[in-house]
């Protein structure tokens, strides 16, 4: 588990940057945090940092978005939906993992049941107006996210 303390936006934009400059296809990034804590935002850091030059919006009513880069990006976002049913037509599955990209979920928490063991959990939790502590912690064991993990480590310009 690892802690960053950012104070402004820039810096958890920064910090999704350097996941999407080191993510690999196969991962699937959870994103928590309550409404307004910046899942949104981090995720356009980590779209940036996959080298997708695409507006990012939450896919609140579409569910999933989907970005092509060098590899696809998927962001889902689960608030609005009313079941895991739901979830399961729409094909979700696919993208837990996808085989040809990286997935991003914003409230991993409401289809816990449908995620792959191997996962990175980010928690965002504001600590003021511009604040947020950001923590990071691997699920499983795969040892691609130790990867990603060390060179977030190596960026300790990002808040702390
Ligand atoms: N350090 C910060 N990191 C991320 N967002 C921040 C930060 N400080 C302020 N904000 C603001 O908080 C809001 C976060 O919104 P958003 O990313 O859509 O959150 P979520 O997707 O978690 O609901 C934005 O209005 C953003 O400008
Ligand atoms: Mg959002």
């Amino acid at each position: 588990m690892m802690a960053f303390h950012v104070n402004n936006e820039t810096q958890t934009l920064k910090l999704g940057q350097v996941i999407g400059q080191n993510m690999v296809p196969g991962m699937v990034i959870c994103l928590k945090g309550d409404l307004g804590a910046g899942k949104t935002t981090l995720t356009r850091g980590i779209v940036k940092g996959a080298g997708i030059d695409s507006h990012v919006t939450s896919p609140t009513f579409t569910i999933i978005n989907e970005y092509e880069g060098k590899y696809k990006l998927y962001h889902i976002d689960t608030y609005r939906i009313e079941s895991l049913d739901e979830m399961i037509d729409l094909g979700v599955e696919d993208y837990l993992p996808a085989g040809d990209g990286v997935t991003v979920i914003e409230w991993p928490e409401l289809i816990e049941d449908l995620l792959p063991e191997d996962r990175l959990i980010l928690n965002i939790v504001p600590e003021g107006v511009h604040e947020r502590k950001i923590t990071v912690q691997i699920h499983g064991k795969s040892t691609s996210y130790e990867k990603l993990l060390q060179e977030l480590k190596n960026h300790d310009s990002i808040g702390n």
